[in-house]
This record gives C-alpha cells, structure tokens and sequence, in this order.
C-alpha cells in the first residue's frame, strides 16, 4: 500500500505522508499542508473525520463494535476486574500488581478530605441547581484549595495529582447528591473499597447506625463505571485535553470536561433517555407513535439512547448493560414497567427502515439510567454518575496529552463574514 496521499489543488500536487495505528488504522498526515499550499486548510465540522491526538489509551473500532482499554476487551475487563484495577490500567498503562493496587488504593484515602470550606460553596447554590453545574463547579473550586501547580516532568507530582482528584471528586459527587436532598455531608470510610465507599458516602442515612453494603449495587456500580471509564477521543475528553493544553491545571480541565459532558447528546443523554421512557409511559405507553416522532424531521424529538458518532454496529457498552439491567431489577426485585417500554422501543428500532438505513443502535445510556433508578440514584445524578465513571479516562488523556508535550490545541476556521467595510458614525445626540 502507498505510504503517502496527494493533494492536487490548481494543478500542484502535494504529498503528505500516511501513518498507522497499531490497529491498522490509517490517517494522512497534513501537520505540513498549510505551508505547502500556502494557506490551504481543512474544514471538518464535529471533526467526523479529524484524528485530533495520537493516543494509546483506548482503541474502538466503531463498525465492528469493539472497545478495548490498553488493549483488554470491554467485555473482559467489566467481567473481571474492579473499577480501581480498571482506573489504573488507564491512567498508568498496565494493569496493576497486587502491591500496586494497594498502594494506589491507601494512596487515595490518604487524600479523601475536601476542605471544609467547600461546604460553603456548596450550601449557596439554590436547590434547585442542576447536580453536573454543582459537581462542575465544586471541581474547580477545588483548583483554589490545592493551589500549588502540577510539574509534569516529576512523576511524583503527577502520580499526587492523581490520586488527590480520585480521592475528592466521590466526596463531591455524594456531597451534591445529599445537599439537594436534605442529607448530612458525610467523609468516605477508608476501611472501605473505592466503590463500596462511594455508596456508603452517598445512601448512609442519618438514622442508620451501621450502613450495610448490598453486594449487588456494589457489583453493578463497579461494572456500570468501568463500561464508562474511557471512550477515546470525545466532546468531554478532548475538551479535557484542550483545556489541559494550554497548561491549564488537571482540576480546571476536569472541570471543563464535565461541562461539555452535561449535554444531553452527550453525558446528559442517560438522564434525557429516563425522561423520554418515563413521558412515553405517562403517555399510555404509545411507542409507535414516538417512533414517529423520532423519524419525523419536523419534529425535534430524537429517539435518546439511540445513535452514536462511531458506533455503526451495536455500542458493546449497551450490550453488557442490557444484560446487566435485566440481572439488577431482577436480584433486587424491582420491577419497573420502563425496562419493558425500553425493550419494545429497542425491538420496534432495530425492524425499522429509517434506523437501519441509519446504522442507529442503542448506546451505552439507553439503558443504564434503569439500573440507576433501580439503585436509588435520582435522575438528575446520572450524568454525574457518569463522570465518576469517566473520571480515569479523563486524568489518562490529560496525563497523556501533558508527557507527550502536546502544543496548545487551536484549530483554524474558514472565515465567511463580512470583508472590510468602513465605518459609519451613527449620530448620537
Ligand atoms: N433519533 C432519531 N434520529 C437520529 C438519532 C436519534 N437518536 N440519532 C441520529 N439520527 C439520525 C439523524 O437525524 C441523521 O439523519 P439524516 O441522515 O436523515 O439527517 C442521521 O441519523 C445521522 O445522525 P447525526 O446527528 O448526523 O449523527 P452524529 O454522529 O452527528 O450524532 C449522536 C451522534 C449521538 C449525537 C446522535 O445519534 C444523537 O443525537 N443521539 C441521541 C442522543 C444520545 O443518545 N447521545 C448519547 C451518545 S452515547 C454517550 C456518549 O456521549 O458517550
């Protein structure tokens, strides 16, 4: 196969070299095309086509629906290992010995205080506060409590970066939750697991002496947070990096990507999905006529939970999670007449022309929100649900982005305005 492309532009041809990914991927390299054509750029909107990074963090592989974290099979790794193994293997690169993950886990708790004056913060925003505006904010707020900024040539200081912001952001989360809900703010327990903490911080009621863990929420939120954990480049996760490479601190970038995952075509979808299955529920259950809706280009409604920009084959995440909703409500005994309208909207999709021709599957929200609303999570903690579970893929691509030196992210644009023009005095008076 060439190993170069050629751009003829008004007769001049130019060639650029191609470069492979491990996985066989190939992509024309045009870091040169501007001063070689002098000025010519590329136009990609929603870059659909634009490798914005090398990476090799996660590999997907959209049409044959694989995803696999630093070369592990999403399958294998939500079988098998724990969300913390699972945070490591990103973020460092290889899955962690025995010594290393307990180093890493006590490593973490040393860090699991949030200044109390983050309280503060927290009791003036109205109750009426969106979770992901809070959790976005508390984030950053944290940048001004630790101040000091991360040297990337010391792997000390990043290996602190790390495990500060893993410690605090499960305070935060819990913290956002139970403000809203009238609850007491309670530290993490580090006698705990990473993920048994997490529930314990955020359902201990104030009446209950002892909180007592039930195995299966613990087991579904660990698997629901690694199916969540990395998704190579996206609108969060570059925003992250882009954040980041202005030198931005990690906080401040995290910051940043949970914003850009609020998004209802994005993060925000798990909560938009319970929405639509709880309005088409109150609606009598109707969803051939919602199915209309979705088809009809005059009608604004989208099928949520459906879709994806890579994924043209099932979305493997949706896949585990389907399964895993059916194990969840059944192991403890919810029976929640939203799943059945999910399976139905899910059956009725996949026979339909217009969703076909499409290449439109369920994605990994269509049906975690049921298996968060089994656990007693309130819809509008979903997506901060998710960014708990995004959070390592996040700190794996921003530590990525900074050791590999990456120049400040700015793309071009082709400008359509106006051109010169004078200006014309308006009379004042
Ligand atoms: N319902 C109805 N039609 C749809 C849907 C949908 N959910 N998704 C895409 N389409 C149609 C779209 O109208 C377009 O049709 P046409 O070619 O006739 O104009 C075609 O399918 C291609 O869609 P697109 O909007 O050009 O695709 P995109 O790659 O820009 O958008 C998406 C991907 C995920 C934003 C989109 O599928 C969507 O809005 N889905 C619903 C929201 C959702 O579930 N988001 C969660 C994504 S997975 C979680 C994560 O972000 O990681």
């Amino acid at each position: 196969m060439a190993n170069t492309a050629t751009i003829e532009i008004n007769g001049q041809k130019n060639e650029f070299p191609l470069v492979n990914g491990t996985e066989n991927e190939v992509a024309i390299d045009i870091t040169k095309l501007r001063s070689a054509t002098k000025g010519v750029i590329t136009i990609d909107p929603g870059y659909k086509n634009t490798g914005s990074c090398e990476s090799a963090i996660t590999f997907l592989d959209g049409e044959k629906g694989i995803l696999r974290y630093r070369g592990y099979s999403i399958e294998e790794l939500a079988e098998k290992a724990d969300f913390l193994e699972v945070a490591y293997l990103l973020i460092f690169g290889e899955l962690p010995t025995i010594e290393q993950l307990e180093k890493f886990h006590s490593d973490i708790k040393k860090h699991s205080v949030v200044d109390d004056d983050v309280k503060k913060i927290l009791d003036a925003f109205p109750k009426s506060a969106h979770p992901m505006g809070v959790l976005s904010s508390l984030t950053s707020a944290l940048t001004a409590f630790n101040p000091s900024s991360v040297n990337v040539n010391s792997e000390q200081d990043m290996y602190n970066s790390v495990v500060r912001i893993l410690a605090k952001f499960p305070v935060l989360v819990a913290w956002t939750m139970r403000k809203k809900q009238g609850l007491p703010l309670y530290y993490g327990d580090s006698s705990l697991g990473y993920v048994e903490n997490v529930l314990k911080m955020m359902f201990k009621q104030p009446h209950e002496e002892r909180y007592i863990q039930n195995p299966i929420l613990v087991n579904a939120l660990d698997k629901l947070l690694i199916l969540h954990a990395d998704h190579e480049q996206n609108c969060s996760t570059s925003t992250v990096r882009i954040v980041g490479s202005s030198h931005a601190g990690l906080f401040a970038s995290l910051s940043a990507g949970i914003s850009a995952l609020w998004g209802p075509l994005h993060g925000g979808a798990n909560q938009a999905v319970l929405e639509m299955l709880e309005a088409i529920k109150e609606d009598g259950g109707d969803t051939k006529k919602y199915m209309a809706k979705a088809k009809d280009k005059n009608d604004p409604f989208r099928l949520m939970g459906f879709g994806h920009r890579v994924y043209k084959n099932f979305d493997p995440r949706a896949r585990i999670i389907k399964k895993a909703a059916d194990e969840v409500l059944g192991d403890l005994g919810v029976e929640d007449p939203i799943l059945d309208i999910a399976k139905g909207l899910e059956k009725e999709a996949l026979n339909d022309d217009y969703f076909v021709k499409r290449k439109l599957y369920p994605n990994v929200d269509f049906y975690s929100g049921i298996i968060y609303r089994a656990m007693g999570i309130p819809t509008d903690m979903f997506t901060v649900m998710f960014a708990l579970g995004r959070l390592p893929g996040w700190i794996a691509q921003w530590r990525e982005m900074r050791l590999k030196k990456e120049p400040i992210g700015r793309p071009r644009q082709l400008y359509i305005g106006e051109t010169l023009r004078a200006f014309k005095t308006i009379d004042k008076r």
